[in-house]
């Protein structure tokens, strides 16, 4: 089946199933793949690539062929998988503590921030795989890791970024710690201090927001910026034709609340820059993503990651960093391998 690229401009051609991508798809792709090119990174705490290949040398062909079956179903886990990741990562590091069903109703998973991710069938059918090929032996938290990799990598049938692997598995979930997490509401500054709170900078929290070029949001994450009480109240940040659209979509009631609409309009299902696009346009839906035009650092960053050579370079750069914060390893001797996911 022959389907245009997702890299851009339609000038390239990938192959489903056929592993062949475009000449110059497959030179950009092989160029973000490259192991060190990322340079300045933080000291690394004991990740590398291909941990597993000799302890369990399947898991990552593992990993890869079970998302590819479950996003081909259902292409809605794309965003679900690689949400999950990030909000893994920003309650007590990459751990893997966000998949805990324990303490019951306490856990982070039952969080307000938390209420809408998902893809955990996703890790649990990947790690009941991988414990009947390797039991004991590859983390839940890389699991994770890997899936959103993946989960992305789909629609180009070939990975954007590399992801280290060795994370160990934390025991411990609370809700109380989902702070942590930045709020759809925040300004650049709370944004900004959430980021740098886990070690990231402008650059990471511009390059990740991207991820917001794919999925979907609830409506009740959209409606403060459409509505004040019982009047209509747009946000003067947001583009009076998509506020027209979202209030179309979003009526002012509680019954709405849990509908959902795109987080890139525009091309919703392509990982693609073109949600730094609608940044400039005054498109982007979620008063976070708007934020990033109120300052004029991020906003350089924004309109340099239009271009989405770029946007795939920087991306992959944050990704490695977020993927490493507060990680579990056998260097820092924490951490295990739960046999569950969803138990200590
Ligand atoms: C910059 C701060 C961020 C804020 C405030 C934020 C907030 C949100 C909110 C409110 C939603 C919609 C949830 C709902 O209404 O159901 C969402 C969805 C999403 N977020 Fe973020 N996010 C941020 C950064 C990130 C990062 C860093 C990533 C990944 C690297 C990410 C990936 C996603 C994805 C893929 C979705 C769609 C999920 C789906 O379709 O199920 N976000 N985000």
């Amino acid at each position: 089946m022959r389907r245009q690229s997702v890299l851009g401009g339609g000038a390239g051609w990938w192959w489903r199933g056929g592993g062949a991508v475009a000449w110059w798809g497959a030179v950009v792709l092989a160029h973000l793949v490259t192991p060190g090119r990322a340079g300045l990174l933080e000291t690394n705490p004991g990740l590398a690539y291909n941990f597993y290949q000799t302890s369990c040398p399947s898991a990552e062909a593992t990993v890869k062929s079970i998302t590819w079956q479950m996003v081909a179903a259902n292409p809605a886990l794309a965003g679900r998988l690689l949400r999950l990741h990030f909000h893994d990562c920003f309650v007590q590091g990459c751990d893997a503590s966000i998949l805990l069903d324990t303490p019951a109703s306490q856990n982070e998973k039952s969080a307000p921030p938390n209420g809408s991710v998902g893809g955990y069938e996703v890790i649990d059918a990947i790690k009941t795989k991988l414990e009947a090929t390797c039991p004991g032996v590859v983390s839940c938290a890389d699991i994770v890791a890997l899936a959103a990799r993946d989960a992305v990598s789909y629609q180009f049938q070939a990975s954007l970024w590399q992801v280290e692997t060795g994370r160990r598995d934390g025991s411990s979930s609370l809700a109380s710690n989902a702070g942590a997490l930045p709020s759809f509401s925040a300004g650049f500054a709370g944004l900004l201090a959430s980021f740098a709170a886990q070690g990231l900078n402008v650059t990471d929290l511009v390059a990740l927001s991207g991820a917001h070029t794919i999925g979907k949001a609830s409506c009740s994450s959209v409606t403060p910026r459409l509505y004040a009480g019982n009047a209509t109240s747009v946000d003067p940040l947001l583009d009076s034709t998509l506020a027209a659209v979202l209030i179309n979509k979003c009526p002012n009631n509680a019954s709405s609340s849990s509908a959902t609409v795109d987080l890139d309009g525009n091309t919703p299902l392509k990982f693609d820059g073109v949600y730094y696009t609608n940044l400039i346009n005054k498109r982007g839906l979620l008063a976070s993503d708007a934020a990033l035009m109120q300052n004029a650092a991020a906003a350089a960053i924004v309109n340099d990651l239009t271009n989405p050579i770029k946007f795939y370079a920087a991306f992959a750069m944050s990704m490695k960093k977020m993927g490493r914060v507060n990680v579990l390893t056998a260097k820092n001797g924490k951490g295990k391998i739960r046999a569950q996911c969803r138990a200590p």
